[in-house]
């Protein structure tokens, strides 16, 4: 089927708007190259990355052991695992999953949050013991929290703010650790938190523990994010500071923090959907990266995209006000919907037809709409693919690593048509592998990660536990 020449060149536009050709993405590596640099020396810059460090400073041997219990608390839901490490690369795990109230994500009472942690560490224990919980043990956690905090040590993180739309008051500059020990001891619950984990750090981690090539944890998610283990002596914005059991040719695990990437605005090409969601997001002018690639905008840059298209009397022309009322609903759709639309191959786009009845109730969206609505889809899944690459291919250059796996989770990377695909041949593109090179022949590879939420966060408690046994430090404090 054609279209009209209105609907081309009304894509031809937009496509232009979403495309970030070869040069750009060299340039936007240098500079992202940049910023990570700077965040290692200077902390204080409030538009910069934050290189947050992990206090992990060692690879996983895969012969960590012990029982480990893990919170994880991501932002879609929440997860409690109990995993059994049992050395030589193997683990056993169990798990429980509960569903976050809609709405957490804004509640006005920290407590509430923080409460319904606990009940689910309480939910989770009983279902598992149901005779009555231990009383002669305590369970070892290892919270993976994953947000911007900064971490003097270890088994503590102070929140420096909320991302994926999270607007909790009460918490931002506080140490979220304590906040969930108040309400484990409440209940009492023998439980103690003893590592605060980011869910990048989690999955390297995690991955590393089975495969040595490891060198990079990244979230492709509802948020988007990345870690790498740096060199001690380059982290000179905590000269002085950090102990002398941490030599300074010591590995320590960093968690980039690199949604922020780019706050200043320097090189990511914003179009008008991109600065709509930034400025009625909870926080403007923060997660520029994460607002142009994770899962949690996806969804409205189409929604805005399909809008604004509509105004200017281009598509889904003769709507009832019902499905204008929708179309103008923030969040009204997430990143399935773009996904599901990329999926239809059909002739006639009946997926992309039935997805704008059931969801926007309309009742015949026309070929034309189906159409513009897809391919402004493949823009925006393609935009986020391709610039999700840059964190990868920046630590890569940061680190002279030719060759290496990046341990990968989320829900774009796993599920978002073609997302996976589209970002190898980016990197492929990047560092200047032949285009016909299988992607298994690829030198830096985005592989599936372990359980980084869950498993990672058991071992680098283990590994916690390990250096505390021997007396080592676990932080500045
Ligand atoms: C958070 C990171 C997290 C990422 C993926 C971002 O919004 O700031 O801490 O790693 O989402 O979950």
């Amino acid at each position: 089927m054609t279209v009209s020449n209105e609907i081309t060149n009304s894509l031809k536009e937009l496509e232009n708007e979403f495309s970030v050709p070869k040069e750009t993405l060299l340039k936007i590596i240098d500079y992202f190259v940049e910023e990570l640099n700077r965040g290692l020396v200077d902390g204080s810059d409030p538009l910069g990355i934050p290189m947050n460090l992990q206090w992990v400073m060692e690879y996983p041997t895969g012969n960590e052991t012990g029982d480990y219990l893990a919170l994880d608390f991501g932002g879609t839901n929440l997860r409690v695992v109990m995993v059994h490490l049992l050395g030589n690369g193997k683990l056993e795990t169990d798990q429980g999953f509960y569903k976050l109230p809609s709405n957490m994500r804004t509640t006005n009472d920290r407590n509430e949050l923080f409460d319904f942690f606990a009940e689910c560490l309480e939910k989770f224990l009983i279902d598992k013991h149901p005779s009555g919980i231990p009383e002669n043990q305590v369970f070892p956690l290892g919270f993976t929290f994953s947000y911007p905090a900064s971490q003097k040590r270890i088994d503590s993180g102070v929140l420096q703010r909320w991302t994926k739309g999270f607007d909790i008051p009460g918490v931002e500059g506080e140490d979220v650790v304590p906040l969930l020990m108040e309400k484990i001891i409440k209940r009492n619950l023998p439980i103690k938190v003893v590592a605060l984990i980011n869910d990048t750090c989690g999955a390297l981690v995690a991955s590393r523990y089975v495969n040595p090539k490891t060198e990079m944890g990244c979230i492709f998610g509802t948020g988007v994010n990345g870690s790498y283990y740096e060199i001690v002596s380059n982290i000179t914005k905590f000269k002085g500071l950090i102990p002398n059991d941490i030599p300074e040719n010591s590995l320590m695990l960093i968690n980039c923090e690199y949604g922020s990437f780019d706050n200043a605005h320097k090189v990511i090409p914003r179009t008008k959907y991109d600065l709509i969601i930034d400025e009625t997001s909870p926080r403007p002018g923060q997660q520029t990266f994460e607002k142009a690639t994770a899962g949690f905008y996806l969804g409205d840059l189409l929604r805005l995209t399909l809008l604004d298209y509509y105004k200017k009397g281009i598509i889904f022309q003769n709507i009832s006000n019902e499905t204008v009322k929708i179309l103008e609903t923030e969040h009204c759709i997430d990143a399935s919907f773009p996904s599901f639309l990329e999926s239809d191959e059909s002739d006639d786009l009946k997926t992309c037809k039935k997805l704008f009845n059931d969801v926007f109730k309309i009742e015949n969206a026309s070929f034309e709409d189906c159409y513009f609505a897809r391919k402004a889809s493949e823009f925006i899944g393609t935009r986020a693919a391709r610039l999700s690459t840059c964190g990868i291919s920046a630590a890569a250059k940061k680190r002279n690593y030719e060759s290496f796996d990046v341990a990968a989770d989320g829900s774009l990377y796993l599920k978002y048509t073609k997302f996976a695909e589209r970002a190898a041949d980016a990197l492929a593109e990047t560092f200047g592998w032949p285009a016909d090179m299988p992607y298994e022949k690829h030198p830096i590879k985005i592989v599936k990660s372990l359980d980084g939420s869950g498993v990672g966060a058991a071992v680098i408690a283990a590994l916690a536990h390990n250096r505390q046994s021997k007396g080592l430090s676990l932080g500045m404090e």
